[in-house]
């Protein structure tokens, strides 16, 4: 792998000199863990902060965290606590060596660890500033232990076909810095099932729901008509989509919203039609051996 990493740092310099990797080869050419040792800028670490909206109650794990800079600009801003994990023990004493001169000694904690190893599944927010190779060895396992909701933020490299919810850039003299954004969603995937009671007798649900990373399709099929799921949309454990039907001459519309936890699915229903509407509570259970892993979370390294 080191030769691929070294190739893709070595294009990576002649698209984009900066300071890090072009005028400090001892980093780059020395390396002798999964990534070089290239500290985040300041500006990019208040952005990545910002975009993944830490606050006070946030647990933020930076892996490969170099100096600490993330963790300690975090917990001093926001009053947030911080798990700082690197392989180097250089690292690990600046890390320390920083937190106490920033005075936030009793809300940090620095790990020398192999970030493959560490437990980070208490992560609310997780920051990274890795390679895309390190990433995308990492994402099945983010997917798999983060809670469905924790923010991931990544400095300069994506998670190839696991979009970004959001990406901006940060502009400074010698380059611009990308930084990309996630949230971990919930697995919906499966057959969920539910019975509706009405006047007129009970209606039986089943809907089925694909997933990848957080695009989700599938089909709703009340007392075994199917209906195509529109505007489905995940965020973290919530669910939304609408189906459309006919009902007696009239066009219905139905609204989902739910939250999911498990097996189990609990949440409202908003029924329209051109002259009414009504809401009710719906929740469903999922047959367990439908479930598919989320692309990929399956597999460990
Ligand atoms: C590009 S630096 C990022 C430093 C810091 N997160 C920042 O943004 O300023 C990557 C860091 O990952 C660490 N690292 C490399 N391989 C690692 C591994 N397998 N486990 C933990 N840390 C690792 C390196 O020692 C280095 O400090």
């Amino acid at each position: 792998m080191k030769k691929t990493v070294i190739l893709f740092l070595f294009v990576l310099v002649l698209i984009f000199p900066f300071k890090g990797f072009s005028q400090e080869p001892d980093y780059l050419w020395d390396y002798q863990y999964d990534v070089p040792y290239v500290p985040t800028p300041h500006e990019v670490v208040q952005e990545m902060l910002k975009m993944a909206k830490v606050g006070k109650n946030d647990y933020l794990y930076d892996l490969g965290c170099g100096d600490g800079r993330i963790v300690i600009t975090a917990v001093k801003d926001t009053g947030c606590r911080g798990v700082g994990i690197d392989i180097d023990p250089q690292r690990i004493e600046e890390s320390k060596n920083n937190a106490a001169e920033a005075g936030v000694t009793d809300k940090v904690k620095f790990l020398q660890q192999d970030l493959f190893e560490a437990d980070f599944s208490k992560a609310t927010v997780l920051t990274l500033y890795l390679l895309q190779t390190v990433n995308l060895e990492l994402r099945p396992k983010i997917l798999r232990v983060l809670k469905p909701g924790t923010r991931v933020v990544s400095h300069d490299f994506s998670m190839k076909d696991w979009e970004a919810d959001k990406r901006t850039e940060v502009k400074l003299e010698r380059r611009s810095h990308s930084i990309y954004f996630w949230i971990v969603p919930a697995n919906v995937s499966g057959t969920w099932n539910w019975i509706s009671s009405k006047a007129s007798g009970k209606d039986q649900y089943v809907l089925k729901l694909e997933q990848q990373f957080q695009k989700i399709k599938g089909t709703l099929y009340i007392n075994g008509s199917g209906l195509s799921i529109a505007r489905g949309e995940l965020v973290g454990d919530k669910l939304q989509f609408t189906v459309g039907r006919m009902l007696e001459g009239q066009t219905v519309r139905m609204l989902f919203s739910a939250k999911v936890k498990g097996n189990s699915i609990q949440g409202s229903l908003r029924t329209e039609t051109d002259t009414a509407m009504k809401t009710s509570k719906w929740e469903a259970k999922r047959d367990p051996y439908t479930v598919v892993p989320i692309e990929g979370s399956d597999k460990l390294r």
